[in-house]
Parts: C-alpha cells; structure tokens; sequence
C-alpha cells in the first residue's frame, strides 16, 4: 500500500531544489524551505534558478500541487513528518566542512517541534555530524523520543541531478533506529518497489520494475563516511588519470589508450578515468579537503588524499604551461576560451578549473574572449569585462582574431565545432583542449595544430616540431 509522507526539504540550492521536486513526483507532498526570500519569491513564481534537465518540467507539474516553497521553517516543520536539511556546507579555511547552517536550521527545528520527527541530513557532512544535531536539539529542550536524526547522503551530479535522484545507482539510509529506518524506506518506497517506474508519465532512466534501485540500511556514520569516501575516490580517480596523462606525454603515450585498456578490467571501471584540467565544482574539492581533516582530527594518517589535491592544483599549471608551450611568450596573447564551468551541461561555476586557467591567463597577460553556453551570466559577477576579458556571443566569436584557442569546459557542442569556420576565425590554426574532445588527426588533417592532454601533441604537415621550452 503506497503511503504520501509529508515532506520538508530545507535548503533550495543544488541538491534541496532537485530532492524537492523528485520526492513531490515521487507523490509526497513537499514543503521547500529557503531563507531566502528572493529565491523563494522566484521558485513560486516557477523560476527553476539552475541549468537543470528536467527540472523546468516537473516544477510546471508539481508547482503549487505537491511542491510548494516558503520561508517559513516553524510552519513546515509542523507539518511534516520528516525534514530534510540541504542546506550548503562550504569548505572553512582549515579544509574542514563549515556546518553553521545546518546548526542553525537544527535549533530552529527545535525551536517548532511538537510531535515526532525525522531529521534527515542530505547535505554532505562529515561523520559525527548526527551526534551533533541530536545534541543541538536537546539542547534547544527537545525530548529525546520527539525525534531521531537520519542520515541519507545525495550522490545526484549536476546536470544530471534529477535522472541521477530518480535512477540511482543505490540509497543510502543510514538510521540507527528502526522506527526513523522504517520512514525512509516508506519515502523512497515508489523507486525500490519499482513502482515509479511503472507509471506512464515518469522520467526515464536505468532503473526499472525489474530492476529498481537497492536501497542500503546502514548506521548513520556509516552514511556519514560512504558519502565523503565515494566523492573522494571518485576525486582520486580523476586525479590518477591525470597524474598517469602526465606520465603519457613524457613516454609520448595516449593516456585515452591506456585509459581505455585500465577501463575495460570490470575491477576498475571505464568511469571518471577522462584526464582534463582537474576536478572542480561544489563537491569534490571541498569534500576531499573536509574528508582530509577529518582524517587528521581523528589521528588518521590519510596523506593520500593531499596528494590526490596536489595533483589537482598542479593540472592546472600544467595546462598553462602547455598554453606557454605552443605560443612562446604568454603576454600580449590573444586567446579563445571554450568553457567557464567546472564542467558541461551545467552554469555552475563554483571551484571551476577553467575559471583558475582564465585567472592565470590573465596573471601573465593575455586578453581573454570567453564563451560557455550557461556560464557566462555567472562568470560576469565574479570576472566583470575589462579590457582584456570579453564575453563573445558564439564560438566564432570568441575565437574571431585569437592567437589559439583553448576549451576548457568539455560541453558537447565544443565536440562538434564547424572546423573550417574555426580555421578562418582564429589567427593561428592552434586549438588547445583541456578535455580530450578530438580525435588529434582530424584536427590535424584540417590544418590545425592541436595539444590535448597525455596524447602526443599533433601537427599538420606544414607545421613545426615544438620548440622544448626546458
Ligand atoms: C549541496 C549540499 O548542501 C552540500 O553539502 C553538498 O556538498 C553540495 O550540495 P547546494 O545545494 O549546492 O549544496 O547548496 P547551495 O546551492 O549553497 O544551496 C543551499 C541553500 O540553502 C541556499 O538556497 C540557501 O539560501 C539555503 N539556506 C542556507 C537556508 O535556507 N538556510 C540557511 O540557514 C542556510
Ligand atoms: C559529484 C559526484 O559525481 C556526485 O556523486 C556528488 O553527489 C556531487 O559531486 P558533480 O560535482 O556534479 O558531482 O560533477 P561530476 O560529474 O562528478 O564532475 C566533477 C568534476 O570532475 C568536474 O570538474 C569534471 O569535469 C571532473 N571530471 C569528472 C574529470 O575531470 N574527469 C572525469 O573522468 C570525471
């Protein structure tokens, strides 16, 4: 028998907007909470606020029926019988996760509380996290039988977040009571039991009847860690094909070889092994940062993970380097950016690789046309125009007169660029790319000089060898 659970989600960012909308076509009843006036202002009046597939359509379908949004938390707590908190979590200067929100949204709980609750963390948070908003509540008087603290950590990846919220991979429950246990398991009933899958109008995805979504009971701290322990093996991935590219092109190997070869041994897997400029975004850097120290609070040697962020900082440099490798001098350059978020399909520009090279670009003197095609409103705020910063209207724009062109974000229509256009556009024929978007003997056999990263730098008949700048 399904059964609708009165929900509240608090927070309307990235992970609470889309948990939000997902549990209300799910069929729950939905209450999203945000201090933010502005934003909640916009999300009523059916502004979605990110670049999200999907997530225009199932506001127009749940708003004001089973999603509605407000700032009044007092008023949702009352009413719901679980309460998810996705408010952010941003990286302190130690590393360490900075959790002044989520206490603060926890003594507020507190403060309306009048019946039995569960608390559901949903943003990332390090272990022991539970214990403290338990601790939090009880000391805003709340009983400790008027509520449990669950932990259910969100692996969705923007741009995707709503496929990855539906169809996911597994559900992570993390209560230590069966009766906050036994909630959970009723809210995500419709994936695990298959039903949502059944139902003519539901978003399609790799789940099905046959074969929904596992569903994962485990201790809340154990929650804790699988969510930071996955970001940041996921993080290390990327980072070991990054430090293995660097390797490739000092041995004139193809690292999209020998990632292919690493990939098809099923133990490690074909995915996050794309070498590029490193990893950014709103997760991977500051979880392995706060994975880190909690590793270090604890007395845990866990060095390797600083070394996964060294990696990272250094990918970067290298790409610049690479920039200086085919232009000779850097000052007084014109170039092409393809790309300012920290990755493709999304306008998210939070810890972006390309918005550091840009910044680095700019450091030793180049002039910079940028283009992305969701970015460019967000990067204006941080990076206003100047007089060696633009933002072009089109590829062709950007490129129109650059002395290279570099794509920093791996969108796929950098993937499909009109070659012959981009030739009579640029002033020289070099193309740069951060994320192996070409096959090196196309660009090539159209005259184009072309660096990737971990392949062998390729150029066209006419041109020269690289000069080693050591
Ligand atoms: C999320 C998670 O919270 C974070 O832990 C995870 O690692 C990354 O994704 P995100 O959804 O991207 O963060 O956060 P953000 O876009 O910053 O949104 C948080 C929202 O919470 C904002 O809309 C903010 O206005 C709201 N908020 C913040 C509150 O409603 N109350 C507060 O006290 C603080
Ligand atoms: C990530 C996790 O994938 C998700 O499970 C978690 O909930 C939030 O953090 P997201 O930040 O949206 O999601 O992006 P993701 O697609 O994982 O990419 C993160 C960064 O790694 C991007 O900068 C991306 O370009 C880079 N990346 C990813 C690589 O450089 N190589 C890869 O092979 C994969």
């Amino acid at each position: 028998m399904k059964k609708d659970i009165s929900i509240a989600v608090v927070g309307s960012g990235y992970v609470g907007l889309v948990a939000a909308v997902c549990f209300a076509e799910m069929g729950h009843q939905v209450v999203c909470v945000d201090n933010d006036e502005r934003k909640v202002a916009a999300l009523q009046a059916g502004d979605s606020l990110i670049h999200e597939h999907y997530l225009p359509e199932l506001l127009a379908k749940h708003r004001n029926g089973h999603v509605r949004f407000t700032t009044d938390l007092a008023d949702a707590t009352r009413q719901c019988a679980a309460i998810f908190i996705a408010v952010g979590t941003p990286q302190s200067e130690t590393g360490d996760a900075d959790l002044s929100y989520v206490e603060a949204v926890a003594c507020e709980i507190a403060r309306s509380l009048d019946s039995y609750k569960v608390i559901v963390e949903k943003s990332t948070v390090p272990v022991y996290t539970n214990e403290w908003i338990s601790r939090a509540m009880e000391r805003n008087g709340v009983d400790r039988s008027l509520f449990d603290v669950v932990s259910n950590p969100e692996f969705l990846r923007e741009g995707t977040a709503v496929v990855d919220f539906l169809h996911p991979d597994r559900i992570v429950v993390g209560a230590d009571s069966e009766r906050a246990g036994a909630v959970l398991s009723e809210i995500y009933a419709p994936l695990t039991t298959g039903e949502y899958y059944e139902r003519a109008d539901s978003i399609a995805g790799c789940c099905s009847v046959s074969e929904p979504p596992p569903l994962l009971m485990t201790s809340t701290k154990s929650a804790e860690i699988i969510k930071h322990a996955s970001n940041a093996f996921l993080a290390l991935k990327i980072s070991f094909i990054n430090a293995v590219s660097n390797l490739c092109e000092a041995a004139n190997a193809n690292v999209e070889q020998v990632a292919r070869g690493m990939g098809l041994d099923t133990r490690i897997g074909p995915k996050f092994l794309r070498p590029g400029i490193g990893y950014g975004g709103s997760c991977f850097p500051k979880d392995v940062a706060a994975f880190r120290s909690v590793a270090e609070q604890m007395g845990i040697d866990f060095n390797l993970l600083s070394e996964v962020e060294k990696i990272n900082v250094q990918q970067k440099k290298r790409f610049v380097s690479k920039v200086r490798s085919a232009l000779w001098n850097l000052r007084g350059k014109k170039l092409a950016v393809l790309g300012l978020a920290f990755k493709g399909e999304t306008d998210d520009i939070r810890e972006s690789p390309a918005i550091e090279i840009v910044r680095m670009l700019m450091a030793e003197g180049c002039s910079i046309a940028a283009f992305d095609p969701a970015a460019m409103q967000r990067t204006e705020q941080i990076l206003p125009p100047s007089q060696h910063l633009r933002y072009a209207r089109d590829v062709y724009d950007a490129a129109s007169d650059a002395d290279a062109l570099l794509i920093l974000t791996d969108w796929p229509e950098f993937a499909n660029l009109d070659l012959k256009q981009l030739n009579q556009a640029l002033r020289y024929s070099i193309v740069i790319d951060g994320r192996n978007l070409y096959d090196p003997h196309v660009l090539t056999d159209h005259g184009f000089t072309y660096l990737s990263v971990g392949r062998p730098a390729a150029y066209p008949a006419r041109d020269h060898a690289p000069i080693s700048s050591r």
